[in-house]
């Protein structure tokens, strides 16, 4: 992995210790999207590339279960808009040479969720949020860095909105305080009263 000596302007990074964790941070994401976007994930085998997918669907209103689309690279959920989840793990190269028709997603008329954008860097748009996640150990047990780097106003606005949304407690645990649904009106807004 590459190593990050400086951050770049709006560029983001978190730490989640738990699966939860992870899934509540892409439910504050995915509550506040409001237009066609795609998001990159990359990070080795079992980081948490679905698990943040799952809970970032959730937030953009998917009632459906989200599982790994490893194996059929593509699945689409019905949410406030739409939700293709990408997977180009198994995607060989002659696959990718091929026109797969993907391109129309990235981005369509919803939120492209790409797992292992790396494999296939050629269709993924300049415009874009790309997010690394990084397994570590330290004296607290296993978790997880995200790393959150916006590609273009929409997803610097969702970085700083995702930012500004979540709470750690003195314990080090994130708050997870209960999410508003999305709406016109409160634009995602986080609170108590749902
Ligand atoms: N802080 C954490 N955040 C996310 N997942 C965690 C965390 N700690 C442990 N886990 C575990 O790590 C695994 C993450 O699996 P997940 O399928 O999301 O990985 P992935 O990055 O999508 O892998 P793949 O490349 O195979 O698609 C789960 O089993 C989850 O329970
Ligand atoms: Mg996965």
């Amino acid at each position: 992995m590459e190593k990050r000596g400086t951050m770049r302007q709006g560029e983001a990074f978190l730490t989640t210790r738990s699966e939860e964790e992870t899934t509540y941070t892409g439910m504050v994401l995915g509550n506040s999207i409001r237009e066609p976007l795609v998001i990159t994930l990359n990070g080795e085998l079992g980081s948490g590339k679905t698990v943040f997918v799952r809970g970032a669907a959730a937030g953009l209103g998917v009632t459906e279960t989200v599982t790994s689309p490893s194996f059929v690279l593509l699945k689409i959920y019905r949410g406030r808009i739409p939700v293709y989840h990408f997977d180009f793990y198994r995607l060989d190269e002659a696959a990718a040479l091929n026109d797969l028709g993907f391109e129309e997603y990235l981005p369509g008329d919803g939120v492209a969720f790409v797992e292992w954008a790396d494999n296939l860097p050629g269709i993924i748009p300049a415009e874009r949020l790309e997010i690394t996640i990084e397994r570590f150990h330290d004296h607290g047990g296993e978790g997880r860095r995200l790393w959150l780097m916006p590609h273009g106003l929409e997803s610097s606005w969702l970085v700083s909105r995702l930012i500004e949304g979540v709470t750690w407690r003195v314990d080090g645990k994130l708050n997870m305080l209960p999410l508003e649904p999305f709406s016109k009106e409160n634009g995602g807004r986080l609170g108590w009263n749902c």
